[in-house]
This record gives structure tokens, C-alpha cells and sequence, in this order.
């Protein structure tokens, strides 16, 4: 589905993300786990288009999407819900939604179809469609993200830290909520600093530290790694969850 290989991203002089290749196929739940500043969210902004890449190439379903427009690698299927959410406070939980609405998605009846599907996955957003956004709780702010970008009908989806502020109940919930992407058929490329949470929902992970990918595999290799066990999952001193 999603293909990355050689990425190389700076920031002008400064290097953010250096030949990192990856791959997320059909229905697969891929992790990008790393300490803060280490690169993952501008991974996720390179592949949709957002930031330039300096080297490398990407491909959406075989074809190259490297620097291309993001309304139109939107088009072929790809959304992203960034870092911190960005729903419209004011709006109605339903208005956000209807925002999220793809422009080349234009018959009434497409959009009604999308917004019932997405009530259908999530009847908490259903049963709280005309109240405002900015009343709801973190944990449904982040599935009204969420929404909305499924509101454009992708195949792939990127998550940017969605359990970021999250209380400890609700992150296990928005987890349990990317796992059932997978199973409906997603391709999902999560971004996390809660590695272990992470670990416990995908099916690959990438270990990013400083641009860098230091580690990948299976969720079982990672946790038979004692440095990396050490430096991610809690109890080293580099322990992402630490304060
Ligand atoms: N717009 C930007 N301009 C310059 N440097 C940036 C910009 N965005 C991120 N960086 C730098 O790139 C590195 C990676 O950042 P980022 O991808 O946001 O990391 P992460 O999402 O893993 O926390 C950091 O050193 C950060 O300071
Ligand atoms: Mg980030």
C-alpha cells in the first residue's frame, strides 16, 4: 500500500529524517515509535505532500507520489490526522465532520453515505452530532479527528501521536479504536512516543531515533530487545513515557 524508501527530509541545513525506508501494506497496523524531535511527524508530512523530501521516493499503491500535490495524494486515497487534532472548537461535532468531506466528493448523497458510515464507527460522535466540538471530551475530540479524515473514504490512514494528552483510560480506548482500522481494512501508519501502547496494536514497528531508523520488526522482537525494552518500554532512564 504505502512504500517508503531512502527518505531523506532537512530542514535546511539541518537533516530531520535520513534514509529511512519503510512499508505499511493492506490492512496492516505499522508503528513509527521515537522520542520527541526524533522525525516521525515529518515522515507523515513528507508522504502527504506537506513537507518537501530532499531524497528518496514514496509510493501509494505502486505509484510514485513523491512531491506530489497533497489534494492530490489525498485523492488517491491517503489521509492524515496530525499532531493535536485540530478540530474546529466552535463547530458542531457533525460541521467538523462535513469538513472532512473530500472536494471531488460532491453528490449529496456520497456525503450522507460517508457521515453514516463514519456514525456507524463511531455512534458516540452519532449520539453527540450537534453538540460542540470544543465541549467534548480528548478522548472523542480524537475520534472526531479521526472522522473526519475517514470522511474522504482512504485505504491508508496516518495517525500522528493520537493518544497525545490523553488521560489513561481514554488512550486505551483510542487504541482499541486504530486496532478496529486494521481490521476494517485500513492501512495505518501510526506515529507514537506511548511505545508500548503502540506495540500492543500493530503488527510492525519502526524505531526512529534522530531521523534515523534504528530498529524495526515484529512487536515480539521488540520486546525480546532488552535495549530497546530498556530505552522505550518504560524502567531505562531514556524511557519515552519518563517525564
Ligand atoms: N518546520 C520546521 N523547521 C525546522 N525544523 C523543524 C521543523 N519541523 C521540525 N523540525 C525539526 O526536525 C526534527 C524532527 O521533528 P519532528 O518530525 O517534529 O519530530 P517528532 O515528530 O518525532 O517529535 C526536530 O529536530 C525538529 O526540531
Ligand atoms: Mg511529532
Amino acid at each position: 500500500m504505502l512504500s517508503i524508501q531512502g527518505l531523506d527530509v532537512s530542514y535546511g541545513p539541518v537533516p530531520a529524517v535520513k534514509a529511512l525506508s519503510l512499508q505499511v501494506d493492506r490492512g496492516e497496523i505499522v508503528s513509527l515509535i521515537g522520542a520527541n524531535g526524533a522525525g516521525k511527524s515529518t515522515v507523515l508530512r513528507s508522504v502527504c505532500g506537506l513537507t518537501p523530501v530532499s531524497g528518496g521516493k514514496i509510493y501509494l499503491n505502486q505509484q510514485n507520489i513523491t512531491g506530489m500535490a497533497t489534494e492530490k495524494i489525498a485523492k488517491l486515497g491517503l489521509a492524515m490526522v496530525p499532531e493535536g487534532r485540530r478540530i474546529f472548537q466552535q463547530m458542531t461535532v457533525e460541521e467538523n465532520l462535513l469538513l472532512g468531506t473530500a472536494s471531488w466528493t460532491t453528490s449529496k448523497a456520497a456525503i450522507q453515505r460517508n457521515l453514516c458510515s463514519v456514525y456507524h464507527s463511531f455512534p458516540r460522535l452519532a449520539q453527540r452530532r450537534r453538540q460542540i466540538a470544543g465541549t467534548l471530551s480528548g478522548g472523542e475530540q480524537q475520534m472526531l479527528a479521526i472522522g473526519r479524515a475517514l470522511m474522504s473514504v482512504p485505504h491508508t490512514i496516518l495517525l500522528d501521536e493520537p493518544s497525545m494528552g490523553l488521560a489513561p483510560i481514554l488512550v486505551e480506548e483510542i487504541f482499541q479504536l486504530v486496532k478496529a482500522l486494521g481490521t476494517g481494512g485500513l492501512s495505518v501508519l501510526l506515529v507514537e512516543q506511548n511505545a508500548s501502547m503502540a506495540l500492543s496494536v500493530s503488527h510492525r514497528v519502526y524505531v526512529l531515533e534522530n531521523g534515523t531508523c534504528v530498529m524495526s520488526g515484529t512487536p515480539d522482537k521488540m520486546i525480546g530487545n532488552d535495549a530497546l525494552r530498556a530505552a522505550y518500554l518504560g524502567g531505562g532512564k531514556h524511557a519515552l513515557n519518563s517525564p
